[in-house]
């Protein structure tokens, strides 16, 4: 979703904010912008399309100066083109702001402006704000700064924002501000950036800080002070380090990011593990929540909470934490969850799943059950990130940066907590020794098993080889598989723009099998446990009706080998940590069939590796 950057300081901004737009893309975007302030001159461009458009545009109309803004815009009102592309400058030419959220009562604040002369040139609800801004203070009673024009302007909008801004009535000063979008200010050494994450700042700087909600931070020269936006109160924040290193935010030898994040599931799921499991006592260590302990095991119930991929996790979370805690779980997505009635109150326990710790709806949900009373809990991977914060305790996934879109090392890492958090209820609630042991020993062997399966990655290719032309993908699973084959089907939706749905393998006979040709190819997640043979006889159903059938198994047998077109068998392992083999086989087998197809895997059209606007 949109991207800021901004620099103030000794160095030419433009190579800087470039960079930084480039850092910001996995976000995904469809349109650039840049604006600097030389002196009291305000320049910009801006382009629709990729930012190699927009750097090519700046090199052959070259735009200079002392500090800049710079955008990356993911259209919400108004389509992707030059004029709607951030930065957006005010009726007079001397204001320009990025904006990243929704500025919900835009239409009347515009309409407002119009009756006053305004015209608008773009259809975006950020420039409403920039005009806005601009009127306060060049046509207020005079009394306002630009500074105070600004926090008069956000007192005055509903919605959500990050932004910075500039005028040229101010040299070498940016102002910036929070309120439901991520913004993270970055304290160098007589330089400073303001970015949507860290990625673009920690060449310069691993001092950062956190923005909170309501609060605004001017930047003069080499000065900057922090006060809310409402007042003038000088607000003291502690700066916070960085731990990110370039090489996690590249992708190296790799010709995607989605295929690095694949093969570091070498290490990652074992880094989420590292230092969180005890095998004498078949539990595991979660320092982030011990204190609720008490309070989880006497929950009346728990909800999980998540968007996309991370909503798949939650599923898996349900069947794990059902079967070791036997405590009610509702799987719930946020965007849903926040506006209905559920039960929520004080014996209830919400468990939020994101990678980002940004994601728009996730954060609300949070809120609202915070609200009614309920014990918050976050499973993030961004350390830092609004729902990291927001939460009561949590546990992080400690899977790195992930850059792709497509959400791969994020998923198994989050997986892989929830099998912890569900065993070390579990051992508290009863599960005996032996079934805590068992469940780790797998778990303590993952770095195998993963790296068994990219070992078989070449006849994961011969599979997409032969299939990227099909119009439509099944995927079938049952029980704790049946989660599998969602993230499995979602996966190829996203990158291939293949149409594919994932369904209980049992109720294809209530509506997919009709579906079922020559030309569909069924993935069957087929492990040998309690589900086999009834898998094996919706396998045959397939068979029957001539489908193409790919079984992905932890234990080939002859009657799959005779049904199936294909087998992809993984290490043998525990029931609960069989849905980390088998999603790697779905995520690579997504990436190969996208390949064949062309697509550009790391930023799919349309999508948005963090959705922070609902
Ligand atoms: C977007 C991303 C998905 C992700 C989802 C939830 O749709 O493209 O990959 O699963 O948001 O994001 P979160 O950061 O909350 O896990």
């Amino acid at each position: 979703m949109c991207g800021i950057v901004s620099y103030i300081g000794d160095q030419d901004p433009v190579p800087i904010l470039i960079k930084g737009l480039r850092r910001l893309e996995y976000r995904g975007y469809d349109s650039a912008g840049i604006a600097l302030l030389d002196g009291s001159i305000l320049s910009s461009v801006k382009k629709a399309g990729k930012v190699s458009e927009l750097s090519d545009q700046i090199s052959s109309n070259t735009i200079k100066g002392s500090c800049g803004i710079a955008h990356t815009r993911w259209a919400t009102h108004g389509i992707p083109n030059d004029v709607n592309a951030h930065p957006h400058l005010d009726k007079t030419g001397k204001i320009a702001l990025v904006h990243n959220g929704i500025i919900e009562n835009y239409d009347a604040i515009k309409k407002t402006l119009e009756s006053r002369g305004v015209i608008f040139k773009s259809e975006t609800d950020s420039e409403v704000l920039v005009q806005l801004i601009s009127e306060l203070y060049y046509n207020g009673d005079g009394k306002l700064d630009f500074k105070d024009s600004v926090k008069a302007a956000l007192q005055e909008v509903v919605g959500a924002y990050g932004i910075v801004a500039m005028c040229s009535d101010e040299p070498n000063t940016l102002v910036a501000a929070r309120m439901g979008s991520p913004l993270v200010f970055g304290v160098g050494d007589n330089e400073f950036l303001f970015a949507s994450d860290a990625s673009p700042i920690i060449e310069f700087t691993r001092n950062v800080i956190y923005l909170d909600d309501g609060e605004f931070v001017i930047v003069k020269g080499s000065e900057y002070s922090i006060s809310n936006i409402n007042s003038k109160e000088i607000v003291t924040k502690t700066l916070t380090k960085i731990d990110l290193t370039i090489e996690e935010i590249e992708k190296g030898e790799f010709p995607h990011f989605m295929l690095k994040e694949i093969h570091d599931q070498k290490h990652s799921i074992s880094d989420t593990l590292r230092g969180r499991l005890n095998l004498d006592d078949g539990t595991s260590m979660l320092g982030g929540i011990n204190d609720h302990i008490p309070s989880i095991l006497s929950a009346s119930r728990i909800y999980i909470t998540a968007c996309g991929t991370s909503w798949h996790a939650g599923l898996i979370g349900k069947h794990l934490i059902e079967e070791y805690a036997r405590v009610p779980v509702h799987v719930e997505y946020a965007s849903e969850f926040r506006y209905r009635n559920a039960i929520i109150d004080a014996n209830t326990i919400l468990i939020a799943i994101s990678q980002s710790g940004e994601t728009a709806d996730t954060l609300a949900a949070i809120k609202k059950s915070k609200e009614a009373g309920a014990l918050t809990l976050g499973i993030c991977n961004v350390v830092g990130s609004t729902i990291s914060r927001e939460t009561d305790a949590g546990i992080f996934t400690h899977a790195g940066p992930e850059i792709g879109v497509a959400s791969t090392k994020a998923f198994t890492a989050q997986v892989t907590v929830l099998i912890m958090l569900a065993l070390k209820i579990g051992r508290k609630k009863g599960v005996s020794l032996y079934r805590g042991k068992d469940l780790i020993k797998s778990l303590k062997n993952i770095d195998l098993n993963v790296t068994d399966i990219l070992k078989g990655i070449n006849k994961i290719k011969e599979v997409a080889k032969s299939t990227f032309k099909a119009n439509n993908y099944l995927y079938l699973g049952r029980g704790v598989n049946f989660p599998v084959a969602l993230e499995g089907a979602l996966k190829l939706k996203e990158i291939s723009y293949i149409h594919a749905e994932g369904y209980p393998a049992a109720e294809m006979k209530h509506g997919p099998i009709a579906l079922i040709d020559k030309d569909m190819p069924v993935v069957f997640i087929a492990p040998q446990d309690d589900t086999f043979t009834k898998i094996l006889s919706n396998i045959e159903e397939v068979k029957a009706r001539g489908g193409i059938i790919i079984t992905i198994t932890d234990k080939e047998n002859d009657a799959l080998s005779s049904l199936s077109d294909f087998v992809l068998v993984t290490p043998k392992t525990h029931k609960y940590v069989f849905p980390i083999n088998s999603s790697i086989i779905l995520q690579i087998l997504a990436y190969e069939l996208a390949v064949c197809r062309g697509c550009d895997i790391d930023q799919p059209r349309n999508l948005a590796k963090s959705v922070t606007v609902e």
